[in-house]
This record gives structure tokens, sequence and C-alpha cells, in this order.
């Protein structure tokens, strides 16, 4: 018997209780079975919780992107691997085949190898939505050097950060990229980013808008003149299980970014067995997630997770309302997408629009739509079912986390059946319980409670780069002995979860995770600002956005304040990236907080939020009379 698909709802149960009962034959059966392996385990797992230390697949030595590439080679070679659909829809879609995109790996992985990368090096990768992009991630993974990639619309300054803490070696940009109809200048702001980055000591450059840059002597290549040198002819580098195979950054609730770091083996596994079963996955399905490959969505579930099942997987270079709002719906028309995954944000954006956007296109195609990275309320989740999904394909609405590697809570469609904001039923594998705030486990259902999860599965991040300590503290020590996600959650009469929210100082803003913390310092920063606090509130398509109440210096208080505002915004923008601008600024004389001087952002949500109903007891500020005072200044 094969556990690397679910048929049906009694299988699911059976494989499940496999799963719990027998952790290691469960996913030893299903990684033997289902990959190519130098060398097999001597043992499946081992793991540590309270000293946050997790192994899988001990010993075993393996190349993920042989797994993603050449072994399709033999029955897939002409098969396409991905579609590439350009910004603008006048330009012709390309069409890369599994040959096509070993030629492309190979020559790439050369390139890199020439240019003096090895084995644990880390590589930067900071692109547009392009195929270079994968192609650069999958040399990085076929080498052995750990990639990191840098959503291309960070700052110079974010980027900068992130290439420091990891000591990336190289980076590899474009010359610009298209966003709907604006051209990004990529390059300057990695320029702008490198003159804070001794560690990086080469630059190689694709050119996508034939913008004029500058290129730094010694430091920077053109990309193509060194491909078209390079042999196709590339042996794959063996790695160890646990060998690191990426770095990517995810915002904490406090300080600089976490540099979340993956394994080769495990995420490898766990990866390619969520695609598999969330998206009903069958050979000539055509998948499209339109996340970014900078995020882990795009990592998990464009790149690793279709190649590992040898499909066809689209990479979308542009944006849902350029040149109008059809675009999605245009392009699952054009490729005949089977399965579509995207975040509630852009399902409220686009639902905002005309409907005749989307009822021009039939979208028959569809099989299985899903949903990610925030909570889809109701109303969202019945527009994408009526309206994309015609009611006829199952909204999968996927809970997981940078942190997870790969989906972790999720209907399996055809077999799970759906409830509107309901993430449903655990994986295979995973373990969710509910803590309360004596850190007990809730029994039970119709509760709610900070989720965890007790027990390890293949996907989960060994550790932050160059900082173990702190992923114990911030993953496994709040509640002991288990993972804390930072999510609360709700389980159902009948034993569903649903994502209520970020328990801590992080704000989900269209779908990006954005730490507080490092908001207020870039606010901070301004020569005209003494104090700040950012909180979140609701937002009709943004989920939430930010509220900041900035506290002046004296210097500050003769300023204009409209003009403040915007370059408070401009600091942000500077420091984080545009997606972390506020949406309201109110300067306040001061702000709550508590006699050990902790600002209480409890209240300073319910004000965002402009529910003033119960601020629960404020004899505990130091400065009570400060909360009548904002609530009259409220935006
Ligand atoms: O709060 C949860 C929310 O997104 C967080 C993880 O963000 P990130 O690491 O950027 O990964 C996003 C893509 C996997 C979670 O802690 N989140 C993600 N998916 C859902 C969700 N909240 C509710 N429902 C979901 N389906």
């Amino acid at each position: 018997m094969s556990y690397y698909k679910i048929d049906n709802l009694e299988q699911y149960f059976k494989h499940y209780n496999k799963s719990i009962r027998e952790p290691r034959k469960f996913w030893g059966k299903i990684a033997s079975e289902n990959f190519t392996w130098y060398q097999e385990w001597e043992k499946v797992m081992e793991f540590d919780m309270a000293e946050a230390k997790i192994k899988w697949f001990i010993d075993a030595k393996v190349n993920i992107v042989k797994n993603c590439i050449d072994r399709h080679l033999a029955r897939r070679g002409t098969k396409t691997a991905i579609i590439f659909e350009p910004n603008d829809p006048n330009e012709e879609a390309l069409h890369i085949s599994y040959n096509e995109l070993h030629e492309r790996v190979s020559k790439m992985a050369n390139v890199l190898r020439e240019q003096g990368i090895q084995k644990g090096d880390r590589v930067c990768i900071y692109l547009p939505m392009i195929p270079e992009l994968a192609v650069s991630v999958l040399a990085c993974a076929r080498i052995g050097a750990i990639h990191s990639v840098v959503f291309a619309g960070f700052s110079s300054s974010a980027v900068a950060t992130r290439i420091n803490d990891s000591e990336c070696k190289m980076v590899i940009t474009s010359d610009g990229g298209y966003r709907g109809n604006k051209t990004i200048d990529l390059k300057g702001i990695v320029d702008e980013a490198l003159e804070k980055c001794p560690c990086v000591e080469q630059v190689l450059v694709v050119k996508r808008t034939n913008t004029a840059i500058k290129m730094m002597e010694g430091r920077d290549q053109w990309l193509q003149p060194l491909l078209d040198d390079a042999s196709d002819n590339n042996v794959a580098e063996i790695m160890d299980a646990e060998d690191p195979l990426f770095i990517l950054y995810t915002s904490g609730s406090t300080g600089k970014p976490k540099g979340m770091v993956h394994t080769t083996a495990g995420y490898m596994v766990y990866s390619a067995y969520t695609f598999k079963n969330v998206f009903n996955y069958e050979e000539n399905d055509i998948f499209w997630c339109t996340a970014d490959i900078g995020w882990i969505t795009g990592h998990s579930y464009i790149l690793y997770g279709p190649l590992l099942n040898g499909a066809t997987t689209i990479i979308f270079e542009g944006v849902p309302s350029y040149p109008d709002f059809s675009r999605f719906w245009e392009i699952i028309e054009k490729h005949k997408v089977t399965q579509f995954y995207t975040a509630p944000t852009a399902i409220r954006a686009l639902a905002k629009e005309n409907l005749e956007f989307v009822q021009k296109y039939p979208l028959a195609s569809l099989k299985v739509i899903g949903s990610v990275g925030e909570p889809i309320n109701e109303e969202a989740w019945h527009w994408y079912n009526d309206h994309v999904g015609g009611k006829r394909c199952p909204v999968v609405d996927t809970w997981w986390q940078t942190e997870t590697g790969g989906i972790m809570i999720s209907p399996i469609p055809f077999v799970t059946p759906t409830k509107p904001t309901y993430a449903s039923l655990p994986l295979p594998g995973i373990q969710p319980v509910l803590m309360d705030e004596k850190r007990n486990e809730i029994e039970g259902n119709q509760v709610t409670g900070s989720l965890c999860i007790k027990f390890p599965w293949p996907g989960i991040a060994r550790t932050i780069w160059g900082d173990h300590k702190r992923y114990k503290e911030t993953y496994f020590s709040t509640f002991p002995g288990k993972y804390f996600t930072g999510d609360g959650a709700l389980r159902d009469e009948v034993g569903y979860y649903r994502i209520t929210g970020r328990i801590d100082d992080v704000v989900i803003v269209s779908g990006h995770n954005l730490g507080t913390a490092p908001i207020e310092d870039a606010i901070n920063e301004h020569p005209a600002v003494a104090e700040s606090a950012i909180v979140g509130f609701p937002h009709d398509i943004k989920g939430n956005a930010l509220y900041g109440f900035v506290i002046l210096k004296e210097s500050g208080e003769y300023r204009d304040r409209e003009n403040l505002s915007k370059e408070i915004n401009q600091h942000v923008s500077d420091h984080i990236g545009p997606i972390a601008k506020l949406d309201k600024i109110q300067f306040v004389t001061g702000l709550p907080k508590t006699r050990s001087g902790k600002i209480m952002r409890r209240i300073l949500r319910k004000i965002a939020e402009g529910d003033y109903s119960n601020f629960g007891d404020i004899s505990t500020l130091l400065n009570p009379e400060i909360v009548e005072e904002i609530k009259k200044g409220k935006l």
C-alpha cells in the first residue's frame, strides 16, 4: 500500500492514524518509494524538542534537483516543466520543457562553479519573476550552494540586511523588472545595498528590461555571455539529507528578520507530498500559484513541489490588475490551468471590481482553487467559490508558514468536505494542539487557543541562520516541548481548525508578514520622531493595514504634519519596502505604557480598530490619561 496519495476520507483517516502511530514508517515509506536517493537513511528521524534539534532521513544522500529534473527526463523530457507568462500580454509565453530546463540549470550550475561558488556558499537571488529566477534557484541547489531569495519588492536596506546576515558571496539580479506598467530598477537597488555588504564578491546580471545600468568593474558581469560559454554537462553535488538547501527570511515580532533554514531531504519529501495531495495533482494538470518565488509559497508550490512531481508550473511576471482586472482569468483560460492558488488579498481586490472581468471567462479547466497567507473571510471565500470555482472546484484554504516548509492544515480536495473560512483538518503527520494561557493543552472541541504542533514533520525549518538560540526561544520555549506557530486558532465541533490570526506582534498586510518592531525602528530613525508604535487594523482588501502612533521630538512639533507623514512613510519604504507603508499616522504626545515601560499595544489595537468598548484594566498604566487623548485624535 502506498501512502503518497489520499483518495477518500476513509483513507485519509487511515493514513493519518498511521502517520501518528508510526511516523517513521509512514514517512520512510513515502520517501523511499517516491524519490531517488544516492543512499538511503540510517534512521528516519531523531528529535529533541527541548533543544529544538530535529533531523530527518539521517545520513541519507540525495540531490533535490536530480529529483526535480533529471529523473523525469526519460518519461517527461519533452513535457513542459515551466510556462513563463510575461508581464506584457503581447509578449509570447514561453514553454520550457524538462529537457530544456535540465540544459539551462546545468549550464547555470557550471557558471556558478566557474565563478567560484562551492557547496555551502550562500547566494542571494534578487530577481523578478522570470525563468532565470527558477533556473538560478535550481542551479544553486544542484551544486549545493544555499540560495537566499529576496523578494524583489524589498528596499536596498532590507536587501543589505539579508545579504549580510547570511554572508552571501554572490548576488544574482537583473537590469530591471516589469510589474504592470512600471519598470523597477533592481540593479540600482542592489548597487545601493552592496555599498554596505563587504561579503559580496560578485554580481551576475540578467538582461530583462534593457535599462542602462552601471556595471562595476571586477564585481559585475552579464550572465548571458557566461551561459553561452558554459557546458551543459553538469554533475550534481551529492548532498547530505540535513545539508541546508535554502535560507528564506521572515519577519519576527522583534529585531532583525529571521533567516529560516530549510534542509534538503525533509523539505523535498514534504513539499512534494503536500503538493500532490492538497492540489489533487494528476499527470496532465497545469498548475498555477500566483505567489512570488521570493516567498515560501513560491519556493514550495511554484518550484519544488510541482517539479518534484513532474508537473507543469506557471511563472507569472505581472500583476492581477494589468492590463486590466481580468488578467488572472485570461491566463487561466489561455493555459487551461487546472489548479489555481492565490491569496485572499488578491481575491478581495478582484472581487471589488466589475463581475464582468471574471464572467467573461468560463474557467472550465479549473479543478481545485486554493488560498494561502492569511485568514480568508467568508465573503471572499464565497466569491472565490462561486465566480472562480463555479461552485464545482473545492476551495483549499491552506494554513502554513515559512517555517513549516509546506502546507500543514488544509482540506484535501474531493476528500475533505470544505467549510468556509476553515482550513479544516491537519495533513497526515501533523499534530496540532491548542494551548491555554497556563500552557495546558486544551482538549475537546469548540475551543480556542494558541496553535502549536506537538511532533516534528519532515518540512520544518531546522534553525535560524546563525542564531539557533533565537530559533529555540521563538518556537520551542513559549510552550515547552512544542512548536509554537504564533497563531491563534479555533477548533469546531467536528475538529476542524479555523485560524483566527497572529497573536504576536506580526501583522499580515496583503498576505505579507510584517513585524512591527522593524517598522518602528525605521520610523524612529526619522530626525523629528521620538518614539512610535505600530498596530494592525482591519482593511477591506489588504486584510490588515498599518496604523502608526508617533510621538514627535520638539523639533518636529513645528513641522507640517502632512509632509511629516509622507517623510515617515518614505523612511519605512527605504528601510523595508513599499509593502510596509502605513495607511494612517496619528501624532500623539504619549503612548500607553505599563509601569515597566512596555507599550500596551492591546489598547492601541482597539483604538485603531475603532472599538472603544472594553479596554480591560488600564489602571496598571503609568499614564492612563493618554488613552482618552489618543481616542480623540483617532484618524
Ligand atoms: O498567520 C498565519 C498566516 O500567515 C502566517 C505565515 O506567514 P508566512 O510565513 O509569510 O507564510 C505565508 C504562506 C505560507 C501564518 O502564521 N496564514 C497563512 N496561511 C493562512 C494563514 N492564516 C489563516 N489562514 C491561512 N490559510
